[in-house]
């Protein structure tokens, strides 16, 4: 496997070769093992808050529940936590959210979910798993369920400056656009504060650095901080961001560290929701090169944030990935072709403009060409099926060939129903296999057969009319037409 490693988080990653398969382009993201390896030896609470209502989306689904990378955000968020060693997980959902906690606790089956019944600010989301923070985690990290892209590094950063004895780590960035964001007062180089636009002075205004909004707390002193936390502001809401000056005020330290804006890219609106997705695609593209895959114009091939590949594949222009995909070594994926849930074998040749739909397992060597839709099928090693097909609920023996045209016809308008081809069968162009039907291991099926019965090993089965010739009749119908005569009758 080539996975990868954050010895310096937020820094370059590093890759391990370990065998057969390859990278998890899940965000160039560390599987759990290693960065559980680099996080802190500690137990850890993370609370993630997916409160907000949303309303900029104008969707019927909850924000979080809106997907990149074919994941939800919700997910990405959960999956960095996981990464980044959160030992316990606490979702805040709204209320009549269920199904983000039914997908909060679908990734994470131990996540306690938290309802905060009314939307009364940040602090206040945090203070609805009070009682997750009273069972005593040594470090509390506070993510918002809408920064995607946040990585498992920097999580494990964030922890890390924890150890180094403060109370309070704030993420900060430098936006091209602060507007909007709370802004960061320092003062000699220490963190005092953090003032929310609506409340800065213009001096604070003026400040760049801001306030990405993921926090990480000192278990210990976590709670006091919060419950000192109250709701005298512009907006009347009960602000985490007071937790610095509070903090301070106990004697405590808050420090800033520094990451880059796609860490904690907030998603409010659809466009933001695109903006995230090609950010996020020039993330996983470039995890992808940098595991060795040969994309050809990466800037036209977009990833799911799972996508799994081998070494030394090439993908061609203008392909898309959806979920569960996985590509082994050496295979390659010609222009305008389309996989979702698929495996792909080491050496196989796909495309041009191919689907590959959920089920299609491809072993060594195959061949799928241009035109051709594969779903729920085993494709044995070596098999081919170059043009114009369509195999689905099927099983195709190593070595066969499927001509150009064949369909299986795998459903009778009720049920499903299965296609066997054995090994090194000769399928021949246009033939229309009707599902549920049997063909033996080296088997040969004329061109232009509907099969409805199960064929023999080595035998040879043709159905279809048999061809009949007329000689001269063409001629004569010629000769008919010129003294403007009528067709003869084809006997
Ligand atoms: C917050 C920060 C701001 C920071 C910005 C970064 C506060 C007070 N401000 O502002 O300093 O620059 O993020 O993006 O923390 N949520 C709930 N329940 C609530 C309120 C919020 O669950 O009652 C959740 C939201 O769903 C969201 C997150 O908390 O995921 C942040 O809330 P939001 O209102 O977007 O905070 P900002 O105003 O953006
Ligand atoms: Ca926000």
């Amino acid at each position: 496997m080539v996975a990868f490693l954050a010895k310096q988080p937020v820094a370059a990653f590093h890759l391990f070769h370990r065998g057969a398969l390859g990278y998890d382009g899940a965000s160039g993201r560390n599987r759990a093992p290693e960065v559980l390896d680099l996080a802190p030896a500690r137990s850890c609470l993370a609370i993630v808050l997916a409160a907000g209502e949303g309303t900029r989306m104008r969707s019927a689904r909850p924000k979080v529940l809106h997907a990149v990378a074919c994941r939800s955000l919700l997910a990405h968020v959960l999956d960095a936590v996981r990464q980044a060693g959160g030992t316990m997980a606490a979702v805040v959902i709204g209320p009549s959210a269920d199904a983000v906690g039914a997908e909060a606790k679908r990734l994470l089956p131990d996540a306690d979910i938290f309802v905060q019944a009314e939307r009364r600010g940040t602090a206040h989301a945090v203070l609805a798993a009070k009682s997750a923070i009273a069972r005593g985690a040594d470090d509390v990290l506070i993510i918002f369920g809408d920064t995607p892209m946040i990585r498992p590094q920097t999580l494990v950063r964030m922890r890390e400056a924890l150890v180094a004895r403060a109370a309070i780590v704030v993420l900060g960035f430098r936006p091209k656009d602060p507007a909007g964001y709370g802004r960061l007062v320092l003062d000699g180089g220490e963190l005092v504060a953090i003032r929310e636009e609506l409340d800065a002075s213009p001096a604070e205004r003026a400040l760049d650095l801001c306030n990405g909004g993921l926090m990480a707390f000192a278990g210990p002193t976590a709670l006091a901080i919060l419950e000192r936390i109250g709701n005298d502001n512009r907006k009347g809401e009960y602000y985490l961001t007071d937790a610095i000056a509070i903090a301070r005020a106990m004697g405590l330290k808050a420090v800033v560290l520094e990451t880059e804006e796609d860490d904690v890219r907030g998603i409010n609106t659809r466009a933001q929701l695109a903006e995230t997705e090609a950010a996020l695609q020039q993330r996983l593209r470039k995890a992808a090169m940098d595991a060795g895959v040969t994309l050809v114009a990466p800037e036209t091939v977009f990833l799911a944030a799972d996508t799994k590949f081998g070494r030394d594949v090439v993908v061609e222009p203008f392909v898309v990935f959806g979920q569960g995909v996985t590509v082994e070594d050496n295979a390659v994926i010609r222009s305008f072709c389309h996989l979702d849930q698929a495996h792909v074998g080491k050496g196989a040749v796909v495309g041009p403009y191919a689907r590959l739909r959920p089920g299609a397992r491809l072993e060594q060597d195959v061949h799928i060409g241009n035109f051709v839709e594969v779903k729920e099928a085993l494709i044995e090693a070596g098999a081919k099926a170059n043009h114009l097909s369509y195999i689905g609920d099927a099983t195709v023996g190593a070595g066969a060939n499927v001509g150009a045209g064949t369909i299986t016809c795998n459903y009778d308008g009720v049920a499903k129903h299965r296609t066997e081809i054995g090994k090194n069968a000769f399928i021949g162009s246009n033939s229309a296999l009707v599902a549920p039907v049997k063909i033996g291991d080296g088997a040969y099926i004329g061109s232009g057969s509907v099969i409805t019965h199960d064929v023999p090993a080595d035998a040879l089965a043709v159905a279809r009319g048999r061809q009949t010739v007329k000689e001269g009749w063409a001629a004569r119908l010629r000769g008919l037409k010129a003294a403007g005569k009528k067709k003869p009758a084809a006997e």
